[in-house]
């Protein structure tokens, strides 16, 4: 059988993977997918490199319009990145009755409504199995594997330049900026690095995975985002003492008000086999009311890594490419008509524990009137950590954890707590989750 041809937008780090993963095993995918897959054609803007990245076997062009528009070609993988030129491609492929292959999170999370729309009308499939999590198979598990069960949350490290960062800077105690330069250099950063150390890579990550699993449009504005920059070593220090570890979590969940959806620096038990994943490595939780907690691991970037997601994308396309479009696996996993209204819940309305550290002078009766705020306010205290003032201080740290609460709860008394002329400066307030 003729083989499927393939246009490959931008051969950086994930489109080179792809080239040379797919040459590599290319008798092996065959035999899996029923027919070969090649790639015939790429546009780069660096048409020197991309030709000497392919061995001058495929034909090269720097207007990725021409991939696009050829007729020779069946299915469009876009690894350009950004949401402009990318969104136009991916919108004149599918205009053109070609099937698309995208690791692009933030194109999917922002414009996936519209991108899915337009393929269902055109009867063409869009895949993004290397958006979230890059080589971990966790759109496949939540889309298909997962399909029997309620899904009831989800929690994940899915961003693998800040995972690495603070595992480097925990275990090393090398500084913030030299473990960045280092996570670019391998190729996990994200062209714009703020989008990974200020928690937006893995919002649109989030936002993927909660549509998946609850079946819901994709909404990003909705997010709630917090990256790491504000995250201090001594928070991780105290952290451990207490017996936990910080990671920068993705969480959605389910309730009975509407669907929490949130990323921001997070205590986890360190026993828990998610608070040990450690540098650019990835883990998602999900809980399914049927199949209970399971979890995937794996690498969530680099180049082969993140091949082998949009190579099984390219293989499921190839295997789908005679089927009836009404009965492939749904884009958001649930068919268009049966998607749900449920709201994302603005941070406020969500309930969950709390870190507070705060500088306080070392005086009789301070702790009492932090206590007592946090009781008028309803919230209780699950642990307490006083540092010891160093000899000639009059100032030291008082770490609490609460039980859950609501945000505006804690937000109301933090400003009290903060109003109060023993406390100085502002407290710090991580969000913590037991996980089970
Ligand atoms: P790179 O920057 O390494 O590669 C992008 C490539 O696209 C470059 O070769 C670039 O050329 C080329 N390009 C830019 N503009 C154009 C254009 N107008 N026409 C044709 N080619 C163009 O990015 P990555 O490979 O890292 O990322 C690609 C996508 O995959 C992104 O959406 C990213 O978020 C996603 N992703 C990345 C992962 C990773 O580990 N890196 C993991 C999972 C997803 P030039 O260099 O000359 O500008
Ligand atoms: N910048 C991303 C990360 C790449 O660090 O996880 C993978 O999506």
């Amino acid at each position: 059988m003729k083989s499927i041809k393939v246009g490959l937008l931008g051969i950086g780090t994930v489109g080179s993977g792809t080239f040379n993963v797919l040459k590599r095993n290319q008798e092996e995918i065959a035999r899996r997918a029923g027919r070969g897959i090649e790639i015939t054609m790429v546009a780069d803007l660096n048409t020197e490199r991309a030709t000497e990245l392919t061995n001058g076997q495929v034909k090269v062009v720097n207007d990725a319009n021409l991939v696009v528009d050829s007729p020779d070609i069946d299915i469009v993988i876009e690894l350009i990145g950004g949401y402009g030129l990318a969104k136009d491609l991916v919108l004149k492929a599918i205009a053109n009755g070609k099937h698309v292959v995208t690791a692009n999170k933030a194109l999917i999370a922002t414009h996936g409504n519209e991108i899915f729309k337009a393929a269902q009308e055109k009867g063409v499939m869009v895949a993004f199995e290397a958006a979230v999590a890059g080589g971990i198979p966790i759109i496949k598990a939540l889309r298909e594997g997962l399909t029997a069960n309620r899904i009831q949350w989800i929690a994940g490290i899915i961003n693998g330049t800040t995972n690495f960062i603070l595992s480097e800077m925990r275990d090393k105690g090398l500084d913030f900026d030299v473990v960045l330069k280092e996570a670019q250099r391998l190729g996990y950063a994200e062209a714009d690095p703020t989008f990974d150390i200020e928690g937006v890579d893995a919002a649109h990550k989030l936002t993927i995975m909660a549509s998946i699993a609850f079946g819901i449009p994709v909404q990003f504005d909705k997010a709630h985002v917090e990256g790491i920059t504000k995250l201090q070593a001594t928070d991780i220090r105290y952290a451990e003492q207490l017996g936990y570890r910080i990671k920068l979590l993705g969480i959605t969940r389910q309730t009975a008000k509407g669907i929490e959806l949130r990323v921001h620096p997070t205590l986890i038990p360190s026993g828990r086999l998610i608070a040990n994943v450690e540098g650019a490595m990835n883990a998602v939780m999900v809980r399914g009311d049927a199949v209970g907690e399971t979890l995937y691991y794996g690498k969530g970037a680099g180049s082969e890594p993140t091949a082998s997601a949009v190579i099984a994308d390219l293989v499921d396309i190839t295997r789908l490419a005679t089927a009836d479009p009404e009965h492939r696996v749904p884009y958001l996993a649930f068919q268009p008509h049966a998607m749900a209204d449920t709201p994302v819940l603005p941070i406020q309305d969500v309930t969950t524990s709390y870190y507070l550290r705060m500088h306080v002078a070392d005086k009789p009766g301070v702790l009492a009137d932090v206590t007592r705020i946090l009781a008028d306010s309803s919230i209780s205290i699950d642990a307490m950590l006083q540092k010891e003032p160093s000899e000639g201080e009059t100032q030291t740290d008082i770490i609490m954890l609460t039980h859950q609460t609501l945000e505006r709860n804690i937000e109301a008394a933090i400003a009290k707590i903060e109003a109060l002329p023993t406390v100085m400066g502002s407290v710090m307030k991580i969000r913590l989750e037991e996980l089970s």
